[in-house]
């Protein structure tokens, strides 16, 4: 890493003494009160009050029948996805999965916990290109991979950083196609979004949805996650799955394979004090990217872009991308990088460099999982179809995509809602000194 404490661009910045975290847990007091009630009235298990009220107060503040607490946003997909594999194709063989044989369209820039469930239930991820205008599934390319795969019947679709991905159309398409929808809600829990004139949340979109959590998400119980749905049957079928899958007998019986995926009492105190607090952590996120906004405004750089007409995100992380023209060299191998600095000019692991260098983080964007070695043998479709081999010089096309143009340019900036305001400035300070 370059030295930059010592390089005169940076002359006359201190090095934060409090690390500036990208978007870390934030307490408020009252999640230890019901901790404490669990453990002082002995419901230390995976029944109790704390998830009880949880469930409720989430399934009021959605808008959905029925929330199931569940240990973590990953237990959620995956037992949304086998439901919607089960639906799809009936129940599977205790040694295979729901989906051995069959493809699924996949959000592409996203983290891969929403899309590792396709596999664990023997299913073949198919990765769908993202758009400019909000980072998420591009309907565009996923309109072409229903040219190229007919058959598919189920897409499980992200909405990046906490901003909705354009639902409607993608909705629509799978409507047309008659096929289901695994809504990963992980990162945008709070934030809404316009269906067909009226405001709803996300984690409310889908035919299965998913919300996550874990310790860097807007609020937390250190882990956790909800499996939402308007339908009992789907419910009570996560929390048999979750639990064992224990039949009604005074012995252990088992029918169906099981899963230890239930939520924990203790955790759910946690969140349960959180809750509370969900609408002001959006809050102070909204400040925290209109800050950057303004603040970065004179530079070649832009935010992670938002459709204000159709949602209001929840700000979970902001993001910068750099202007094409304003990319100074930079290249990553599978676990390093090397870039140099040009006047004028930036790159994502430059700024990030510059960042932790005065002991703040930052993050790179979220690799496409169609450039991830272990998905390297997956189908990706972009707007122009099969995204797979299109650099050949015989081949029509531009070689479009999206999602690893956004990972080359973008970065995540340190967005946790504890950083104050001369903090931030500091990083906006130091972004810009990174182009001079
Ligand atoms: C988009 C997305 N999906 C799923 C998950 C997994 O959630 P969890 O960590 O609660 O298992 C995360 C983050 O952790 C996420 O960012």
């Amino acid at each position: 890493m370059q030295d930059f404490i010592n390089d005169p661009r940076f002359a006359g910045i201190k090095p934060f003494e409090k690390k500036v975290w990208l978007s870390s847990p934030t307490m408020h007091g009252e999640e230890q009160k019901w901790v404490d009630e669990a453990i002082q009235t002995n419901w230390v298990s995976t029944v109790g009050a704390n998830i009880d009220a949880v469930e409720k107060q989430m399934a009021e503040y959605l808008g959905v029948k029925y929330a199931v607490g569940l240990s973590c946003g990953t237990a959620s997909l995956h037992l949304a996805t086998k439901l919607a594999g089960e639906k799809l194709y009936g129940q599977a063989k205790p040694n295979a999965g729901t989906l051995a044989g069959h493809r699924v369209f996949c959000s592409d820039v996203t983290f891969d916990a929403s899309i590792n469930p396709v596999a664990y239930e023997d299913g073949e991820a198919v990765f769908i290109d993202t758009e400019y205008d909000t980072w998420n599934m591009d309907p565009v390319a996923l309109e072409k991979a229903f040219d190229i795969y007919p058959d598919v019947k189920l897409i499980v679709v992200a909405h990046l950083y906490g901003t909705p991905g354009k639902m409607e159309e993608i909705k629509r398409i799978c409507d047309a196609h008659g096929a289901l929808i695994v809504e990963d809600a992980a990162e945008s829990l709070g934030a809404k979004y316009k269906l067909n004139g009226a405001w709803v949340e996300t984690g409310t979109l889908g035919d299965y949805n998913c919300i996550s959590f874990n310790g860097n998400k807007i609020i937390t119980g250190s882990a956790g996650g909800l499996f939402l749905t308007n339908s009992k049957e789907d419910a009570d079928k996560v929390r048999k799955w979750s639990t064992q899958s224990r039949e009604a007998a005074p012995w252990y019986q088992h029918e169906e394979i099981g899963y230890n995926y239930r939520m924990s009492n203790i955790i759910a105190g946690i969140i349960r004090g959180q809750i509370p607090y969900l609408n002001e952590h959006i809050a102070q996120k909204k400040a925290i990217y209109e800050r950057y906004k303004a603040g970065l405004s004179d530079l070649p750089v832009k935010m992670n872009p938002i459709d204000f007409e159709k949602s209001e995100p929840n700000y979970w992380l902001s993001c910068l991308i750099i202007d094409e023209d304003a990319m100074a060299p930079m290249v990553r191998g599978e676990q390093d990088y090397l870039y140099k600095s040009e006047h004028g000019k930036s790159s994502p692991q430059e700024i990030l460099d510059a960042i932790a260098a005065f002991n703040a983080e930052g993050r790179p964007i979220w690799k496409p999982m169609h450039m991830q070695p272990i998905y390297r043998t997956h189908p990706f479709v972009t707007i122009e179809g099969n995204g797979r081999g299109r650099s050949n010089a015989y081949i029509a096309g531009s070689g479009v995509d999206v999602g690893s143009d956004i990972f080359r340019r973008g970065l995540c900036l340190p967005s946790d809602n504890k950083m104050n305001t001369e903090q931030q400035d500091v990083i906006i300070d130091i972004i810009h000194r990174c182009f001079w």
